[in-house]
């Protein structure tokens, strides 16, 4: 199938959406089964490609897949976990961030790991330095190879005291899949507290797991000799919930997001608010959601930066971005996560969008990105009428913002590349199409 979108632009998107289980907790949470010695269950398991990727390295090390008795269940099988081959594994280089998750689990139950090179959205350096610090203070000897990295723990692994520089989401799971098997005890400090990390300790605590989550971001892990399965429904994927809510402010839309949690998306909640956007949570039992939608009125410009949680996430800057674009007034944007996240906004620029992209740290405090010489402060003036233009997909949380501004455009735009965007977001054109887009491969 061809991967170019047609899109007929200028209608609102309205109606309703389905979210399921968060793609940054979930794949996190299958490569945790590996860590355990028997069957794990998953629910709300979305149908998406990283899901794919991460199913076919767990199988490759002998963890068996299989889809349970309900829709978007999956089971998992860890009992025969074996090695894999190097070009086996290579198969799936370059195409995902999670195979470097599987380091501790893999270490623990083979005693060796062989991470492949590693994908992912190119939106910075993301350097893995932390991740491997903390691995060699376990007692991993890490071997950088040209084919990608091969470790082993001749001694095992040992409980450590580590401080992250930055609180990174990917080094702080890394950290605790390491550390609850290992022996002793880990202090972690400055770690991320994201929904899904919290999400992901209650996998691993449901598994047996020891963990303490104390003030000021420091976790506490009490290394246990085995683990079990667990059985578990996943938080809500709130960026993909948060993306529909942009798109339904940026079409002038209302749609519905089933599945959306309040508890979730607080602060971009507070800031689709301030924009003048309208939302309604229903928390009825038949299963609730957060109605979105535009006002009768114009939309505001606001000023905000992206941090790490409670702050503002990256991934839900750039589809709010696009609906920046059409308020009223200067909207300034400053990226706090990620030094090199705005190379989208160039074809937002050439569908007629008036956004300039700055060095300086504008509108916030100072982040380590200031002075480096990144354009990571967003200024944005609307409103500006879109028009319809061709585009080409870069990554995915800025494919789906090249989505939404092709849908809020007047004309046909053909948008390059779509595929990538399964990556996150379960049918997406199916979704669309509910909402009313006019789309056709
Ligand atoms: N960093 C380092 N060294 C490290 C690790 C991270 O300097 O060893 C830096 C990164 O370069 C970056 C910052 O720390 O500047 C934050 O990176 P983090 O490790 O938190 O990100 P990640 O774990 O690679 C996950 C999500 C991202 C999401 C970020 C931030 C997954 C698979 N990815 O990435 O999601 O943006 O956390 O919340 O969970 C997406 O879903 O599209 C996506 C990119």
């Amino acid at each position: 199938m061809s991967d170019v979108l047609v899109v007929n632009g200028g209608a609102p998107l309205k109606g309703e959406v389905t979210v399921r289980g968060a793609k940054n907790l979930v794949s996190k949470a299958m490569v945790a089964t590996v860590l355990g010695e028997s069957r794990s269950r998953m629910f709300d398991v979305p149908r998406i490609r990283d899901v794919e990727i991460v199913t076919g390295l767990l199988e490759l090390h002998g963890v068996k897949v299989t889809p349970g008795e309900h829709d978007g269940e999956l089971v998992f099988d860890p009992s025969n976990v074996e090695r894999a081959g190097v070009d086996e594994i290579n198969v799936h280089a370059g195409s995902s961030r999670i195979p470097i998750l599987l380091c501790g689990p893999l270490l623990h139950r083979l005693g060796h790991a062989f991470i492949p090179e590693l994908g992912g959205c190119n939106i910075g350096g993301r350097p893995i330095d932390f991740h491997l610090e903390a691995l060699r203070r376990f007692g991993a000897v890490v071997d950088k190879a040209p084919e990608g990295l091969h470790l082993s723990a001749p001694d095992g692994l040992h409980g450590i005291k580590y401080h992250l520089d930055y609180p990174s989401v990917g080094a702080t799971e890394q950290i605790l899949l390491a550390a609850v098997r290992a022996k002793g005890v880990t202090e972690l400090s400055n770690a991320a507290v994201e929904p899904e990390i919290i999400d992901l300790i209650c996998v691993l605590q449901k598994m047996g797991a020891i963990i303490k989550v104390h003030t000021n971001r420091v976790i506490e892990i009490e290394g246990v000799p085995r683990l079990g399965g667990f059985v578990h429904r996943p938080i809500p994927d709130r960026i993909e919930a948060a993306s529909w809510a942009s798109a339904a402010l940026a079409t002038k839309g209302d749609i519905f997001v089933r599945g959306a949690r309040q508890a979730d998306m607080m602060t971009y909640l507070n800031v689709f608010r301030s924009i003048g956007g309208e939302f309604e949570v229903d928390d009825s039992p038949s299963g609730g959601g957060i109605r979105f939608w535009h006002p009768v009125g114009d939309l505001r410009a606001v000023a905000l930066e992206t941090d790490v949680h409670p702050g503002f996430m990256t991934d839900w800057q750039q589809p709010l971005v696009v609906a920046l674009s059409q308020a009223n007034g200067l909207s300034v944007v400053h990226e706090t996560v990620y030094e090199n996240r705005f190379g989208y906004t160039e074809a937002l620029a050439q569908m007629g969008a008036n956004i300039q992209v700055y060095q300086d740290c504008l509108g916030g405090t100072p982040c380590r990105f200031g002075r480096m010489g990144f354009r990571h402060s967003a200024v944005i003036a609307g409103p500006a009428k879109l028009h319809a233009h061709d585009l080409i997909i870069p990554d995915l949380r800025a494919g789906f913002s090249h989505l939404i501004a092709a849908m809020a455009a007047e004309g046909r735009s053909r948008v390059h590349g779509v595929d990538l965007i399964n990556r996150g977001y379960e049918n997406f054109e199916g979704k669309l199409t509910a909402l009313g887009a006019d789309i056709a491969r």
